[in-house]
């Protein structure tokens, strides 16, 4: 149990402390700027909005996968970014470029252990997709911001691994020898979860304060004080991700299902609850096959 660690406050202290110091942490990305300026202003039509995301291809392929993705559910082929564009609109466009880059601000770091970036993406893209399709399904109209925080939800695992590389490779070891679960592990070497930590990385980019409210709360969260129903969302899907076994984490071995979800999203039961998530058993594993990078 989680209560058991006794958190170290003044390490907790340190750990925030560093973070907040670190001013190479990247900034905004300038292909964000870019699409935000497009996209808010009225005069400015796909075909640009397409030209400037084509600028970076690995944007394109992730976009495009996402727009292919079973869970998304288009029933057809989306080949280009331009047919992308006219197919997600230009909102939801803008939140995937600022979750993609967000992402891959993240990217390409070294040393110490090796990061398992295809496993991270691969977890972040199911949990996303997935997060959308339950709050369509449910009848939620806010499945646009839960795609974006399904994608950003464990944004804190790689900065901890960027920013705090010991205490990550200590994490590994505390969870492989000490048989400690991850969140312990966090506790005890940083005195903070990686919730925490992707909480204070979004708060410095001016990121929704809904954003924020999911990425600390989304394994307990029923201690959310808004925006419940969209935090319910998350952990459900990123629950559902384990336990489908599709677009697992390491990260999250022995999550636990926080039973005011229920409640929070009217589900009923757990018997309810239990079918309601194998009845996305097939759409899950048919997305894994579509995931690109
Ligand atoms: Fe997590
Ligand atoms: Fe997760």
């Amino acid at each position: 149990m989680i209560s058991n660690i006794e958190i170290d406050e003044k390490r907790k202290q340190k750990t925030v402390r560093t973070l907040s110091s670190v001013y190479n942490l990247p900034t905004v990305p300038i292909i964000v700027f870019e699409v935000t300026k497009i996209i808010d202003d009225p005069r400015s039509s796909a075909a640009v909005l397409g030209k400037t995301i084509s600028k970076d291809q690995g944007l394109v392929t992730k976009i495009l996968s996402v727009a292919n993705s079973p869970l998304y559910g288009i029933p057809r082929r989306v080949s280009t970014i331009d047919f992308a564009i006219v197919i997600l609109g230009f909102n939801h466009i803008k939140n995937i470029v600022i979750a993609l880059s967000m992402m891959d601000a993240f990217k390409n770091f070294g040393g110490g252990r090796k990061f398992d970036q295809k496993s991270y993406w691969s977890h972040s893209l199911v949990t996303a997709t997935a997060a959308k399709r339950v709050a369509d399904d449910l009848g939620f109209s806010f499945s646009g911001e839960a795609f974006t925080a399904g994608l950003l939800h464990d944004l804190g695992i790689p900065v901890i691994y960027k920013y705090f590389n010991k205490e990550y490779n200590e994490i590994l070891s505390l969870v492989k020898n000490k048989e400690m679960s991850f969140a312990e592990a966090e506790l005890t070497t940083l005195g903070n979860s990686h919730g925490e930590i992707g909480k204070i990385l979004v708060d410095r980019w001016n990121l929704p304060v809904a954003l924020s409210e999911v990425i600390i709360n989304h394994h307990n969260p029923s201690l959310a004080n808004n925006d419940n129903e969209l935090v319910a969302v998350i952990h459900l899907a990123d629950y559902m991700t384990q336990k489908l076994g599709v677009g697992s984490f390491d990260w999250d071995k022995n999550y636990s299902f926080d039973q005011s979800v229920i409640k929070t999203l009217n589900l009923g039961s757990e018997e309810y609850v239990e079918n309601f998530i194998n009845s996305y058993k097939d759409l899950f594993e048919n997305q894994l096959e579509s995931i690109k990078f």
